[in-house]
């Protein structure tokens, strides 16, 4: 395996409070890595961090052999990090295929191409009849999966999924798992947070845990879901992932 994320001793503080603190990780080429912990651990404050939205305020983080530690969001998303945002946060006056024709520029300049690239990504999420729809109309569960489709139509080498189960049904929840499970065969490296455990536990194919900032475990799903310390901070009870 070769490593293609690379965080070392990352932090950040904001004001008194330690966010993210000390963390180190790696993440392998082809990995479906879970990212869990309870609310406020700092999950989404390590993905602004990843993806160039904040500072860190120590460490060093190197993607694909680069040291990227300091460099903007679109330098990072020109050398292969996609991510989704937690809450979307869509140009509400554009329509489905705009929305995700703005990251497919990023690698074709040509409309036509950019158009066929994003209207490929919106099939991917079962988008497909939503394409020239205003965004506008789109209910919290399809807005999650345009936020899928808008990092994929960056055509990543990695990709932060931020909670994107939250207000999926349950069909959606297994069709969406099913989706994120091929993409490392298809050479995309996956970070995955999600509080839809049943989901992640059983897809990832690694899982590391946030707590007040900290990594508390990072180890197989089965191991996790019996980790003490895991149990005590987030679960609070033995995970059965039968
Ligand atoms: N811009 C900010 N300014 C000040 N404090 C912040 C800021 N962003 C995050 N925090 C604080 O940092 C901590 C970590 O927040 P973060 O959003 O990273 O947690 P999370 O693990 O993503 O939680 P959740 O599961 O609820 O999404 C929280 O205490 C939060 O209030
Ligand atoms: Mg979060």
């Amino acid at each position: 395996m070769t490593a293609l994320l690379k965080l070392d001793t990352v932090s950040r503080r904001f004001d008194a409070l330690w966010a993210v603190r000390n963390v180190n990780l790696t993440v392998e080429k082809g990995e479906l890595l879970g990212l869990i912990g309870p609310n406020g651990a700092g999950k989404s404050t390590l993905f602004n961090l990843i993806a160039g939205a904040l500072l860190p305020s120590g460490g060093e983080i190197v993607f694909d052999g680069q040291r990227v530690t300091t460099w903007k969001s679109y330098r990072i998303a020109r050398i292969g990090i996609a991510r989704t945002f937690q809450i979307p946060k869509p140009y509400r006056q554009l329509s489905v295929v705009e929305n995700v024709m703005l990251t497919a520029f990023q690698h074709n300049h040509a409309v036509r191409a950019a158009r066929e690239l994003a209207v490929r990504s919106l099939h991917d999420v079962g988008l497909q009849d939503y394409v020239d729809a205003p965004v506008t109309t789109l209910t919290v569960g399809l807005l999650k999966r345009l936020e899928v489709a808008r990092a994929l139509a960056l055509q990543p080498k990695l990709v932060l999924f931020d909670e994107i189960m939250a207000g999926l049904t349950p069909t959606e929840v297994g069709v969406m798992t099913k989706f994120i499970a091929e993409l490392p065969a298809r050479g995309i490296t996956v970070v995955w947070v999600e509080h839809v455990l049943h989901a992640i536990m059983r897809t990832a194919t690694r899982i590391v845990v946030l707590n007040r900032g900290e990594l508390i475990a990072n180890g197989k799903p089965a191991d996790i879901a019996k980790d003490p310390a895991v149990i005590k901070a987030y679960l609070g009870e033995e995970m059965s992932l039968a």
